[in-house]
């Protein structure tokens, strides 16, 4: 059992929380993994009470928990959560948040500070907390959770850090990302690294291309007021998708400690070739949707969702190539895309293989041997699949793809929230699923170059219609004829 704290989360009635913290926190609480003695305080705008934010708890989580709340968790949760009513810019609610930290000695002195609040409050929430000597007392630790997005570009994160790091040490921060607390994404080193069969096959001898897809049918919902100006790229591809390509991408660590994992990733994110401005056409691609279809009927366009500007020119679709100039790496290209209100839900990582040295089959009804591919299908369910080529039964010569499928593809995905793992790795103190500063920088490098062209052009975006597969431009990013994007599993 973890150590009893006190998780006090900025932004208690914001979106973050609703949708992701508090479900989290409700499974920890079932699955018994939360100290008897833990407190959970929410810190927001709204005038409420402990029993009115427990109540309004009892309606977020009903909407929230698939078949509902058990009574009892929910009642042993309702007693861990307390609120303080205020704003970090006011002196009076942050002065009560201290005081009932240290006076009220049902809260834990180990505290988590969790901001779930828009990115331009984090820095002035830690120097908040250092104002009021929370980020530092003698009797307990102080830890702070950062959510992304780090910064809107390298120099934005670098300036955010520096303020982070004049009241907090990098040992108390935890810059999440929450594809790395994922299940399937975790997987993606076991399937590497305990495996030896792959390992001879995972490098520019045998692989053509990698693609890596997250795409989502649902539009920006909500969220337009923070979406708009940042876009696909930025919420997207600088964070989780770089994430996953650095996970396929990266050597072998010498331990699974977290310096030692962290250090390959930014070895990875290094190693990747500078866009320069005149290649940035030619390596990404950027579109927005348009009024279309989604499966329960039509859809309105990015342009007329509530809290985007009227001529917004911000990309719900981003694609890039990016090549990893390592001896692992050299010239294969990797795939990266996104988008809002695409075809389906699906998250998908799809390695090609190149073809045999010898067409030995040419003079034969085969032909054309289809390449292998290794897919990893991350989302909505978990599969791995192998796809060769076999001989069709009967007299001629003809090959088929047989699907070879990992008997996890068949099980029911099973509820695991990302949030849920890393909330359970901050009380414990381990940063191994967190951003170390380093990597985040690097990540801003390998995207600035295309944001800072695409901010010079902002008369025009190519456009898509909301429910498809996004801009055929997208296929242009590919070197020849037979390369193609994956859209899921069983489309080739
Ligand atoms: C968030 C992005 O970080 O990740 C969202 O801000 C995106 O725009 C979401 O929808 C995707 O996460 P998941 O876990 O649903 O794949």
């Amino acid at each position: 059992m973890l150590e009893p704290c006190t998780i006090v989360i900025f932004g208690a009635t914001g979106n973050l929380a609703h949708y992701k913290l508090l479900p989290a926190l409700y499974h920890l609480e079932a699955g018994g993994h939360l100290h008897p003695q833990t407190r959970i305080l929410g810190f927001g705008r709204r005038p409420w009470s402990d029993a009115q934010w427990r109540a309004e708890v009892q309606g977020i989580l009903a909407a929230r928990v698939v078949g509902a709340p058990d009574p009892s968790v929910l009642t042993r949760l309702q007693e861990r959560l307390h609120f303080v009513a205020g704003d970090l810019e006011a002196p009076d609610g942050c002065n009560e948040l201290a005081r009932r930290l240290r006076e009220d000695d049902q809260f834990p002195t180990n505290r988590v500070f969790y901001l779930s609040l828009a990115p331009l409050h984090y820095a002035a929430a830690a120097e908040q907390l250092h104002a009021l000597g929370l980020q530092a007392e003698t009797d307990g630790w102080s830890r702070l959770v950062v959510e992304k997005p780090f910064g809107f570009d390298l120099e934005s994160a670098q300036a955010l850090d520096r303020r982070l790091h004049r009241y907090f040490t990098e040992d108390q921060i935890y810059r999440i990302d929450h594809y790395l607390g994922k299940n399937t994404v975790q997987n993606i080193l076991v399937f590497r690294f305990a495996n030896l069969l792959l390992e001879p096959l995972w490098n520019r001898n045998y692989i053509d291309h990698v693609q890596i897809t997250h795409a989502e049918t649902r539009g920006i919902e909500e969220r337009g007021g923070f979406y708009d100006g940042v876009g696909a790229l930025r919420d997207m591809i600088q964070s989780h998708l770089l994430q996953l390509l650095t996970l396929i991408a990266m050597e072998p660590p010498p331990s699974l400690d977290a310096e030692a994992l962290r250090d390959e990733k930014v070895k990875v994110l290094r190693s990747i070739r500078a866009i320069p401005r005149a290649a940035v056409h030619a390596q990404a691609c950027r579109a927005q949707y348009v009024a279309g279809r989604d499966q329960a009927g039509p859809v309105p366009g990015y342009l007329d969702e509530t809290g985007v500007a009227h001529h917004s020119t911000t990309e719900t679709y981003a694609a890039l190539k990016l090549y990893i100039d390592n001896w692992r790496w050299r010239n294969v290209p990797f795939f990266i895309r996104t988008g809002k209100r695409l075809g389906r839900t699906n998250s998908l990582i799809a390695i090609r293989f190149k073809h045999p040295p010898q067409q030995l089959f040419q003079h034969t009804a085969i032909e054309q041997i289809r390449p292998n591919w290794i897919l990893l299908n991350l989302q909505p369910h978990e599969c791995m699949r192998f796809e060769i080529q076999v001989k069709q039964p009967g007299l001629e010569m003809r090959a088929q793809t047989e699907r070879m499928d990992a008997s996890t593809c068949t099980l029911s995905a099973e509820h695991n929230e990302a949030y849920e793992g890393l909330i359970l790795d901050v009380i414990a103190g381990d940063h191994t699923h967190f951003l170390r500063s380093d990597e985040i920088n690097w990540a801003w490098q390998v995207v600035d170059p295309v944001l800072k062209l695409w901010a010079t052009e902002r008369d025009f975006i190519p456009t898509y219609p909301a429910g498809t597969w996004g801009p055929g431009e997208a296929n242009r990013l590919f070197d020849r004829e037979d390369q193609h994007w994956r859209n899921g599993l069983d489309e080739e």
